[in-house]
């Protein structure tokens, strides 16, 4: 058990994905101190004064500053979002040659420092990366953690409150495997409340939830292009999603959320990083938690795993 000592948070990378993050966290107070770190100086040094001027109105008093990466060594958390983002019509996969050369260079420089907490990795393909950062580190796989399918929960769980006329928190659903175009909605498990969304859906819908199901999968799945279609990236969801990973980690609060985590058998699988419900606290993954998958589900995971080995292997052999 590691016993990481105060709340400081190192962020690499201030793109729009890292800079709504650092909004983010100081808006929710989950830090003492977040320090910025970009290979665009100029843009994290803009961020900071501009973050700083709104400390007065947060929760709390985080203190907000431009770093270097020796300010890792005594972080509890380094949180890494930058790199090459998703151009229209790309592929997350696609990004993968650009981003690994990155994050040797970045977490190499990180574990330079000293580091000894936990690294949570946004930048895509982000199971991939999150599996390289692990590699590349030689932490513990508890403490390197994926955002994985943070955001396609979040997604998933929106809609369906939507169309059920309920908040998100009180819909209970998953979405696992890559965060990608291979990853898998958890309908057999899915309910409001406790109850199962067939039974649910019978007080007061009419229309054939099946088709509907197949309307919320893929407008969960395709949400990301058509954000990207309409405004170049996304990144509020993903910065809010990051938060709460975050707060489960300083905050040690055993929570389970669908994160890319290391699988060593659970789902039949091993030597991957993929979006998997798992506990959260303080110390990282405290554990995967194997739900229950219908015969289909388990053959799309099988898919989604295999998709991403063929992308991953050739880069550890
Ligand atoms: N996991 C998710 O659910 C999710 C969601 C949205 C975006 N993303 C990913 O997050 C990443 C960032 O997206 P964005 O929109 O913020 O991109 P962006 O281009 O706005 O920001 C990337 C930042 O990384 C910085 N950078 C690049 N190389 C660096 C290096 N070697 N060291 C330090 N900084 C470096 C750049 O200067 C830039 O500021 C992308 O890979 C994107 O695909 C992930």
């Amino acid at each position: 058990m590691i016993d990481i000592k105060g709340n400081k948070v190192v962020l690499i990378g201030t793109g729009a994905v890292g800079s709504s993050y650092a909004f983010s966290m100081l808006n929710q107070g989950v830090c003492d101190e977040l320090v910025l770190i970009d290979l665009n100086k100029q843009k994290s040094i803009g961020d900071v004064m501009d973050l700083n001027h709104g400390v007065l109105y947060a929760p709390t008093t985080t203190k907000v500053r431009f770093g270097k990466y020796t300010d890792c060594a005594d972080a509890a958390l380094v949180v890494i979002c930058a790199g090459a983002n998703q151009k229209p019509g790309e592929t997350r996969l696609e990004l993968v040659e650009k981003n690994m050369v990155i994050f040797k260079n970045i977490v190499g420089q990180v574990m330079d420092s000293g580091f000894d907490g936990i690294f949570l990795i946004a930048t895509n393909p982000v199971d991939i990366l999150t599996y390289a950062t692990w590699k590349f580190s030689g932490l513990p796989k508890e403490r390197v953690i994926g955002s994985g399918t943070i955001l396609d929960t979040a997604r998933f769980r929106y809609l369906l409150g939507d169309y059920f006329g309920v908040s998100p928190t009180s819909v209970h659903a998953s979405i696992i495997g890559e965060h990608g175009d291979t990853e898998v909605a958890v309908w057999s498990s899915a309910n409001i409340s406790g109850i199962p969304l067939k039974d649910y859906a019978a007080h007061d819908h009419t229309e054939n939830l099946e088709d509907k199901m197949i309307e919320i999968a893929v407008q969960v799945r395709d949400a990301a292009y058509k954000i990207i279609e309409a405004k170049g990236s996304t990144y509020y969801g993903i910065a809010m999603g990051l938060t709460r990973i975050s707060r489960a980690i300083l905050q040690n609060q055993d929570v389970i959320l669908t994160v890319s985590a290391l699988l060593e058998g659970e789902f039949g699988h091993e030597n991957i990083y993929i979006g998997v419900p798992a506990v959260v606290n303080r110390q990282g993954v405290r554990e995967v938690v194997e739900i229950p998958l219908s015969e289909r589900e388990k053959e799309l995971f099988d898919i989604s795993v295999n998709t991403l080995k063929k992308i991953q292997e050739p880069f550890w052999i």
